[in-house]
């Protein structure tokens, strides 16, 4: 939610490196795939939904170098992520727009599994802090089991130096 440029960059400066990549979660409608496009060397996003999917290809034909893959990201992340530094924008959450997918869902503790695993100088961010803990309100009450403690947890052993929220993101830079 509100994931803008200016916080992608204030987050690229407090991580203090800048990859080529940008993997992300949950494509929607594109709007952050093209927001990140001149950032970076290559965006890749993936989303569950093949309709959804097919409209962001022609969404998103005009950027070069984007690519929509379609796929539940919890399980796909581990086959296409490069093994070089990347960032991860995890967005793969069931939300109330309609024919998105995934409702009542997470991919978040399948794409924490694979970033565990990572042995380079990742930047995570996950989108949606408000729903951190299942807010009612939020699009996400089954994000109960979601919070700082908890997504920390999960990358436990990777070598997370520093975390901090930044508005609506939860940012974690990582080490080898
Ligand atoms: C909040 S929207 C993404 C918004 C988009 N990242 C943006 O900022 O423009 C969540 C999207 O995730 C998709 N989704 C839900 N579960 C998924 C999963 N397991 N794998 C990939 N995409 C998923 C939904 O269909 C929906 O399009």
């Amino acid at each position: 939610m509100n994931f803008t440029r200016e916080r992608l960059e204030e987050i690229l400066e407090w991580h203090g490196t800048r990859p080529e990549d940008y993997i992300e979660t949950g494509t929607m409608y594109g709007a952050t795939a093209r927001m990140a496009s001149p950032l970076f060397e290559s965006v890749l996003t993936i989303e569950l939904s093949l309709v959804i999917a097919e409209d962001a290809m022609r969404r998103l034909a005009d950027l070069d170098n984007v690519r929509v893959v379609q796929g539940n990201s919890g399980v796909m992340l581990n086959t296409i992520a490069p093994g070089t530094p990347a960032v991860f924008y995890l967005d793969a959450h069931g939300c109330k727009e309609p024919g998105t997918a995934g409702q009542g869902q997470t991919a978040l503790w399948g794409e924490l599994e694979y970033l565990r695993t990572r042995i380079v100088e990742d930047l995570i961010i996950i989108d949606d802090v408000h729903a951190f803990g299942g807010g009612a309100d939020g699009p996400n009450p089954f994000w109960a089991d979601v919070t700082i403690d908890t997504v920390v947890g999960a990358v436990d052993g990777r070598g997370v130096c520093r975390f901090k929220v930044f508005g609506d993101q939860f940012a974690m830079s990582c080490r080898v």
